[in-house]
């Protein structure tokens, strides 16, 4: 039988494995690697630093932001530099300067997306305090909370299982919003209506035969180890049908598309495969280093990940 263990620990917390992998990572702080098949850039740069955001978006206006900040919770019981706990004043500052800085950026219509949790165990920070300090900022408007559901949760024997993840969505001005679909089938006949004298249910009136997402996601599959768009070492990969899905409903071919938390690429790849431009970095040089090799991969076989092999074969001998 092979073997189908993933071939990287996480790369956060494994520090002998990351001075293995930092002298691979051709980016170092500050540092932009341009596409030059799409356009897409990729950095190593600070989301709350108003130069490296400037530096990534060249006077670029960008039509999409979706941002997936650390959202102050701890995972897997380990505090780290990329995945962090801080103290709540100093979060909402940190997260004030990011959302300052992809303002900045976005043209006069336009769309905004952040995932973050909420701590059951600690008054449900940081979401409501992210909620209110985003009414600081007058140019975007709430449009709606999404919902999606994980299929893997915790704190199931005292309490109910833990399986949401949150999505805000935010608009600056009047930005289009295309309407898109789920593979769900309709399944329910009803709500019947006289249109030009003649009695109709919702499914002849509709325009598909499968139900919108409306705003609690249940039909997306976590990422784990053995899909082939995972992308081991990681701890924190949003699924590419939930990125494509906010990039389809919000953006239009061609236009650029903005994620300041890179980390696994989900936002670049789904920009490949969508035909818009993206401008993304992360603070993290491996992170940047596994975005790129993502899409060079993506180029080069059509996977969209390595599921539970080595991005790094260079460190497998
Ligand atoms: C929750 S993950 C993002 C997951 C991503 N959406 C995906 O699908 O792979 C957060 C990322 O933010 C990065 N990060 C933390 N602080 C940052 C900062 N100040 N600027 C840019 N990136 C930062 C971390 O290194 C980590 O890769």
């Amino acid at each position: 039988m092979s073997d189908t263990s993933e071939k990287l620990k996480r790369l956060d917390i494994d520090n002998d494995l990351r001075n293995k992998i930092l002298p691979l990572c051709r980016l170092k702080y500050g540092q932009i690697w341009e596409d030059k098949m799409s356009g897409h850039r990729v950095g190593v740069l600070d989301a709350s630093v108003e130069d490296d955001v400037l530096k990534i978006s060249q006077n670029k206006k960008v039509r999409l932001v979706i941002n997936d900040p650390p959202y102050n919770v701890v995972v897997g019981n380990r505090n780290t530099e990329n995945l962090f706990k801080k103290n709540l004043i100093e979060y909402i500052d940190f997260s004030r300067k990011w959302i300052k800085n992809a303002e900045n950026i976005m043209d006069k219509d336009s769309h905004l997306y952040i995932w973050l949790g909420a701590d059951q165990n600690d008054g449900f920070q940081p979401l409501c305090d992210f909620m209110i300090m985003m009414r600081d900022f007058k140019t975007l408007k709430s449009r709606s909370l999404i919902t999606m559901r994980n299929q893997r949760g915790y704190g199931t024997q005292k309490n109910w299982m833990a399986v949401r993840q949150e999505l805000l969505y935010y608009i600056k001005g009047n930005p289009d919003f295309k309407v898109i679909y789920t593979d769900i089938p309709k399944v329910l006949k009803g709500y019947y209506k006289t249109i030009n004298g003649k009695m109709t249910d919702n499914l002849e009136r509709s325009r598909s035969d499968c139900i919108r997402p409306g705003n609690v996601w249940i039909d997306i599959q976590q990422v784990f180890y053995r899909m082939e768009e995972n992308v081991p070492g990681l701890y924190a990969q949003k699924p590419l049908k939930a990125i494509k899905r906010i990039i389809e409903s919000s953006s239009r071919e061609t236009d650029y598309v903005a994620d300041f938390f890179s980390h696994s690429g989900t936002t670049l790849l789904s920009c490949e495969i969508l035909k818009r431009k993206c401008l993304t970095f992360d603070l993290d040089p491996l992170f940047a280093e596994l975005t790129i090799r993502r899409l060079e991969n993506y180029r080069q076989t059509g996977k969209t990940g390595w599921q539970w092999n080595n991005p790094f074969p260079e460190i497998d001998s």
